[in-house]
């Protein structure tokens, strides 16, 4: 066992069946679980930091109407300084615990006009533009083939329960692209009509790495955007932080149903 894997599994009092990654202000999911059993990551040996504003940094282990559940509040980015195979930490270490399936949220700009703040968006596909795969060097046998398929990357039929779960909720979940680009700066407008020409609908920079260690292990991942900002030059507004994480906030009492709902139907 990796020594994140060792030090988690006497601790939690649940075996997580689905672990649920929380983007960029849209931590509080963690804080509705219930049984909720609190580690901080600096406690957890090997664990990368999260330095990124809006991510409390801590795993909450516990349950959802009984299905138990591991929720990751906070992130490693590239453009903290991690590496794509730091970023795949805490998945590979959820896996090792028994963790099959994996929700994966962020906060993406809508590069597809239709979107507005506020869209939850189902991530169908994505484009890795971060100039890093977390599977580079040597393959590790044990976790996955050396070149893993990546054609059903966001597993279909958790996107179809997620659109049912969606509309019992009275959300409308359309399906996009999602462009991960390694940040921190946001886009110009030139490099968001050249990702709408390449086929985004959204642009982030997170998500991917993770989704690529969580296909290599064979789990199953169902990827979830929530557009916080019309992504640069769609309308002539400024980008801020600020922004991304208010709306995250708006955004915290249907993101919780929603992801409440999914941990008790995938
Ligand atoms: N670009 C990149 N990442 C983001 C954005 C954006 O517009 N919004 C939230 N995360």
């Amino acid at each position: 066992m990796s020594t994140a894997a060792d030090y988690l599994h006497p601790l939690l009092s649940v075996k997580p069946k689905i672990a649920v990654v929380l983007g960029s202000g849209l931590g509080a999911f963690a804080d509705s679980l219930d049984n909720a059993q609190t580690i901080p990551y600096h406690d957890i040996p090997g664990w990368p930091q999260s330095t990124a504003i809006g991510h409390a940094g801590k795993l909450v282990g516990g349950t959802v109407e009984g299905i138990p559940v591991a929720a990751l509040a906070g992130r490693a980015h590239l453009y903290e300084g991690y590496t794509a195979q730091q970023a795949v930490y805490g998945i590979r270490a959820l896996h090792e615990l028994g963790v099959e399936s994996v929700i994966l949220t962020n906060a993406a700009g809508g590069v597809n006009r239709d979107y507005k703040p506020g869209d939850l968006v189902l991530i169908s596909d994505h484009i890795n533009l971060l100039g890093q795969n977390p599977l580079s060097g040597p393959n590790d046998g044990s976790l996955g083939p050396r070149f893993p398929d990546m054609s059903e990357a966001y597993n279909k039929l958790f996107r179809a329960t997620a659109k049912a779960v969606g509309a019992e909720m009275g959300l409308n979940l359309v399906e996009g692209v999602y462009a991960a680009v390694p940040g921190p700066s946001y886009e110009t407008p030139a490099e968001i009509r050249y990702l709408r020409t390449i086929g985004a609908d959204l642009v982030g920079m997170s998500t991917v790495p993770e989704t690529i260690a969580a296909n290599h292990m064979g789990m199953k991942v169902l990827g979830i955007s929530c557009v916080t900002n019309h992504a640069a030059g769609v309308i002539d507004q400024k980008l801020n932080h600020t922004e991304v994480l208010e709306v995250g906030e708006r955004m915290k009492s249907t993101l919780i149903g929603l992801l409440r709902d999914l941990c008790r139907t995938l």
